[in-house]
């Protein structure tokens, strides 16, 4: 797994309310990022969950009282503020929320907050008409003013029993949006649409024609585009994976609904990158009822689907249109062969059904080919990192942008 926090502090605030006990998880996943992470908990939320968990857990001590006997608690307010690379407060209860916006500063949590001048994710978490209150909304208003970045509660059943926003949000979004509140915005302004996964063409209603592509190459491509401030839309065919966050995601099945998808919104984008495995066949005439195992032999009529990629070739005005080619040989020729009959500035080629690259897995070892004939070969990489210099080579491929890079 990629760490995306390696040589990083982040200081974790934890404040009373119920839901603590979920950000040992939360401290956790930012320690498999390869955070160093560094708990502050109020006085209160002590009676929820007790500082050992979060020592030991985190190899540091906890900050949890200015009054410490030790010298070197003395300064920790300044000096951990002075250390931060980010903080998270979660959750993040009515009270400190109403502290941090007041500027009242009585205590460890609040003092270091002061002080602090890293970037803060708050994550609200508390009952639902205290969420909603006119106080707890002015001052959410007042901190994101003040620039702390907001992660919205949860939607469900609560611990008080009612039903609303105010849930702790999934320890995993709350890593997410750091991530994403941490990551240069260069593609600010910018739409791009992402196409994953396979299609699947019906043979009958249980049974369609598909392939193995899970949908990670392309989600991970939505994942870091929105990430790097785009405005992302992400056309998939079936898969199992979790949604990027803030994404507009468009679920189709067959290849003519994914063509529809993007060829309706091609006008709008700057950049759209096809990886997608899209079905070159479909089944002539489906049908309408399960069929039989009556003869020996089934005998299926396959029709060429629309080339999606080829239309936009051709449709292209100023956008950024970047190809997949997945290949089991000649993969240079084929993929060559496809950036000049699609009209691509760029094709990222793939020999699939290898131990580390193509098809489900995480890694992938590709090519990038350009339409000027230039080429870039890469080492086996998580596909996230992938994700990433293809969009540092998009960003020099894009109008404004002074053109270089490849070798
Ligand atoms: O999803 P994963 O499990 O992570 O696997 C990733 C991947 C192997 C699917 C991905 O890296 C990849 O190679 N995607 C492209 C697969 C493919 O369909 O390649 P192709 O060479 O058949 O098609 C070339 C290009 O034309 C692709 O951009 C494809 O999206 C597009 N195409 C193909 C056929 C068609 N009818 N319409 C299209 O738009």
């Amino acid at each position: 797994m990629k760490k995306r926090l390696e040589g990083k502090t982040v200081v974790l605030c934890v404040c009373g309310g119920i839901a603590a006990y979920k950000s040992v998880e939360v401290l956790r996943l930012l320690q498999k990022q390869g955070a160093e992470v560094r708990v502050i908990m109020t006085q209160g939320v002590q009676e929820f969950v007790g500082s050992l968990t979060f020592q030991a857990l985190s190899g540091q001590p906890v900050f949890t009282s200015l009054f410490e006997k030790s010298d070197s608690a003395a300064m920790r307010h300044i000096d951990w503020a002075r250390e931060a690379d980010a903080v998270i407060v979660a959750p993040a209860t009515a009270n400190i929320i109403g502290k941090l916006a007041n500027g009242i500063a009585d205590d460890a949590m609040t003092t270091f907050m002061m002080a602090v001048r890293a970037p803060v994710l708050l994550c609200p978490s508390m009952n639902t008409h205290m969420y909603e209150s006119r106080a707890v909304q002015r001052n959410i208003d007042i901190l994101e003013s003040d620039g702390c970045h907001v992660v919205e509660p949860g939607t469900g059943e609560l611990a008080c029993g009612e039903t609303g926003a105010g849930r702790f949000p999934e320890p995993w979004i709350i890593v997410d949006r750091l991530l994403s509140f941490l990551t240069p915005k260069d593609f600010s302004g910018k739409k791009i649409l992402v196409t994953a996964g396979p299609t699947q063409e019906p043979i009958d209603p249980v049974r369609f024609i598909t392939n193995p592509s899970s949908g990670k190459m392309g989600f991970e491509i939505a994942r870091m585009a929105e990430y790097r401030g785009a405005e992302v839309t992400l056309v998939s065919g079936p898969v199992t994976l979790y949604e990027p966050l803030n994404v507009t995601c468009i679920r189709t099945q067959t290849t003519h609904e994914m063509e529809q998808a993007v060829l309706s919104r091609f006008n709008g984008m700057d950049v759209v990158i096809k990886s997608a495995a899209v079905a070159d066949y479909r089944v002539d005439n489906p049908s309408a009822h399960k069929i039989k195992k009556d003869s020996d032999q089934l005998v299926l009529t396959l029709v060429k689907n629309t080339d999606i990629l080829k239309e936009l070739g051709k449709a292209k005005t100023r956008q950024v249109l970047v190809g997949f080619a997945a290949e089991t040989r000649d993969l240079v020729e084929n993929a060559q062969k496809k950036v000049r009959e699609k009209n691509l500035d760029m094709i990222v080629a793939n020999i699939v059904g290898e131990k580390t690259s193509g098809f489900g897995i995480d890694t992938n070892i590709v090519k990038f080919l350009y339409k000027d004939g230039r080429r870039e070969d890469l080492p086996s990489m998580l596909k996230e990192d992938v994700a990433m210099l293809l969009l540092d080579r998009v960003k020099e491929l894009l109008p404004t942008a002074k053109r270089s890079g490849g070798q």
